[in-house]
């Protein structure tokens, strides 16, 4: 027995010592395998070993890509160990025409519900899917902040304000990371209009370029530790994004320390000895520049083979940090890889995002037993789950609104149904019904803005005639950006549903009957008229001659609002619920602080009650208001939180305002400064409704 034993321990014992010999063996061939160095260490080793042809295999794409799926493809190298790249689409769920994938709600709407820790689930569901179809670079986020309301694309973004696209931006990016792949902050920079896309020249001053559009940049790196960044078609102050010193190298690199690499948007780039001197890692999606014509350029000594090895390096860098070389990525494109949790966090996340703008003598919630007459496609078998572009996925199912109301109703509830496509047979429907719901929508996409912010076609009419026949009309927008609302006093409810993904209809049930409470609040403003919004001149947008002039400075979104004393329809950060809270007991401390190095983060305590009957969210919104002479748009958010209360619970909410809450970027002496002086903040539930007030004096 006991010679069994021994024997059993001496054959282990064996086994370990000659598997440890070739692992052994295999770093002492392959020392980058070592583990036990860092990632950067890891990658110098191994760009030591690679061949000009291997390096210049790393810093493009090929076309057509030899495999199914995926949007980018650069070939492994197998004399090195060094796996290919699968870089697929998904901003939403993954994309380029993957099937038994789960389409999540647009990232406007996760955004919506203010909440990081939803971002970050949204990040793991899609880098999970990602993963498992055999991604291992996920392009996703679109984290540009909003800055003309008709932007095409501001259904892939976050909203309007910057502080707040960071939290989403590294939120969602450490959940897609956690999953295996790497993630890819996108667009940079200034990518904030379709119009002219591929040769927009954003012409944008230092201080505003810095506080307003690196700002999310700023976070996903520094915060999020993204892996890599996708350089934007446009120009920035007249320079190609993909090949900008400015843009690439004093920014990114030496301001925000990126480490990782970057890859041209598809098509983005336009040179070859400045793109990859002035900082670009990766052409997309084949090798026009960077592939015979950046050999011959090394070879005639027009660029050096230690920029080569550099870009080489920051390519290496994130590959081995995210385990690429450790684990192999088995996954598969023609996989099934829903699950049931991903199907309800698409749920959850659609019902979170779901803005409540409107509710006039509390209509909403229904009642399971009202007849209903729910009108327009939308409602019915077209409904309006996403997006177009490249973040388009292929939904396993979307779910109707009109055949969700009928599950959920009570039996004998009717739920009529016309598509509003006859304006009178509309009207006849709602009449007949207790409660007519109207659904909207706005068809959205990359590569086109938005003429207007009018909603297309005759829904404006629609609208105006069910409100005329049924008092109680309630509309419901599938829109992917703000639009105008003509008729805003003649309907009771208006909720705000944005792009829903495939669960929309469960989610949009679940607000209507009370099932779930609302609880989003707009990450942008919605407008009043067409001229009263930030970028009305044809200048600013879509620009002249080819220019789009930056001309409102810092006053982007409901900075400009406030700025400019103009009324919005709905201000960032509204959003109703069914219950109501009360903020007080506010207490900021300290109440003096010193800049610079012994900063300490200033505090801001709250208690939120709720004082309705229901359970429900309500988010703290803090925003400062700096010393005149700063120069600075009257009030800017720096913190949030979104707290859970029961009926009648009272809690205390804890906000932190670090140094960059009280500083301003100095364009002449190209950094961030901390100007002493006392610092108004504000708190509420809005932009536009901020009661409390308390103060802080920086000194210096
Ligand atoms: C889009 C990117 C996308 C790429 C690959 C480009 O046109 O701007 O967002 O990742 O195509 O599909």
């Amino acid at each position: 027995m006991l010679d069994c034993r021994l024997g059993a321990v001496v054959r282990l014992i064996t086994a370990f010592v000659i598997f440890t010999g070739i692992a052994v063996a295999q770093t002492a061939q392959r020392p980058w395998m070592d583990k036990s160095n860092s990632p950067e260490q890891r990658a110098a080793l191994l760009v030591r070993r690679m061949t000009l042809d291997e390096k210049i295999t790393m810093m493009h794409g090929v076309e057509p890509i030899p495999i199914k799926g995926y949007v980018g493809y650069v070939p492994p190298i197998t004399r090195l160990g060094i796996p290919a790249l699968t870089e697929a689409d998904g901003r939403a769920g993954v994309g380029n025409d993957a099937t038994g994938v789960t389409l999540l709600p647009a990232p406007i709407a996760a955004a919506s519900s203010w909440d990081p820790g939803l971002l970050y689930m949204f990040g793991r569901v899609l880098g999970e899917e990602e993963w498992k179809k055999g991604t291992n670079v996920a392009l996703s986020p679109s984290i540009d902040v909003v800055r003309v309301p008709e932007w095409g694309r501001t259904f892939e973004s976050y909203g309007e304000d910057p502080y707040f696209n960071g939290q989403m931006a590294q939120s969602e990016i450490r959940g897609i990371q956690s999953q295996g792949p790497i993630a890819n902050a996108n667009m940079y920079v200034t990518m904030n209009q379709e119009s002219n896309r591929f040769e927009e020249d954003s012409i944008v001053d230092e201080r505003t370029l810095h506080e307003i559009y690196l700002a999310p940049f700023a976070a996903a790196v520094e915060k999020g530790n993204v892996g890599t960044v996708m350089c934007a078609y446009v120009k920035t102050n007249s320079v190609f994004s993909c090949e900008s010193s400015d843009v690439l190298t004093e920014m990114l690199r030496k301001d925000l320390h990126f480490d990782g690499f970057v890859m041209s948007d598809w098509g983005a780039t336009h040179s070859t000895v400045d793109a990859v001197e002035n900082g670009l890692n990766q052409e997309m999606p084949g090798d026009k520049y960077f592939g015979a014509a950046l050999k011959a350029a090394v070879e005639a000594g027009r660029v050096s083979q230690s920029t080569i090895d550099e870009r080489v390096e920051q390519i290496l860098v994130p590959m081995f940090r995210q385990g690429l070389f450790d684990k192999a990525n088995t996954g598969s494109w023609s996989a099934d890889v829903r699950t049931p949790e991903h199907t309800s966090f698409s749920l959850r996340a659609a019902e979170e995002g779901t803005v409540l703008l409107k509710n006039e003598n509390k209509l909403l919630p229904l009642a399971k037993s009202v007849s209903i007459a729910v009108i327009g496609e939308a409602g019915g078998d077209k409904p309006k789950a996403e997006g177009s572009g490249s973040s388009g996925v292929k939904p396993p199912y979307i779910v109707s609104p009109v055949d969700a109301l009928r599950k959920v109703a009570a039996a004998g509830a009717s739920i009529t149904f016309s598509d509003g496509s006859d304006i009178a047979a509309a009207e006849e429907t709602a009449r007949k019904a207790t409660v007519a719901i109207v659904f909207v929508h706005t068809d959205e996409t990359e590569g086109h803005d938005r003429p207007n912010l009018m909603l297309p076609g005759h829904q404006d009419a629609m609208i105006e005639a069910v409100a005329n026949a049924n008092l109680k009309t309630i509309v419901v927008l599938d829109t992917g950006g703000p639009v105008l609302m003509p008729w805003v006093d003649k309907v009771a409810g208006i909720l705000e549903a944005w792009y829903p993904g495939q669960e929309d209809g469960n989610a949009i049930a679940a607000i209507l009957y009370g099932d779930v409470n609302p609880s989003a609040k707009l990450p942008l403003t919605f407008p009043r008229s067409a001229t009263a919004i930030p970028t009305a001149s044809q200048q600013q947008w879509p620009g002249i001659d080819g220019r789009s002039v930056y001309a409102e400075k810092l006053n982007v979104g409901y900075r400009w609002y406030d700025a400019t004393n103009t009324q919005p329809l709905f201000p960032f950060g509204f959003g109703l619920s069914y219950t109501s809270f009360r903020l007080g007991d506010m207490k900021v401390s300290p109440g003096r602080v010193q800049a610079g190095a012994s900063f300490r983060n200033v505090v801001v305590r709250v208690n939120v009650t709720n004082t309705g009957k229901r359970a429900g969210a309500e988010v703290v919104q803090v925003y400062v208001e700096q010393p005149a002479a700063n120069g600075e748009p009257p009030h800017q958010l720096h913190a949030f939180s979104k707290v859970e209360l029961r009926p009648g619970e009272t809690k205390p909410v804890v906000l932190n305002l670090d140094q960059l809450s009280f500083s301003i970027y100095d364009a002449d002496a190209h950094q961030w400064k901390t100007p002493a002086g006392t610092y108004q903040i504000l708190v509420g539930t809005s932009s536009r409704d901020l009661p409390l007030h308390g103060d802080v004096t920086i000194s210096r």
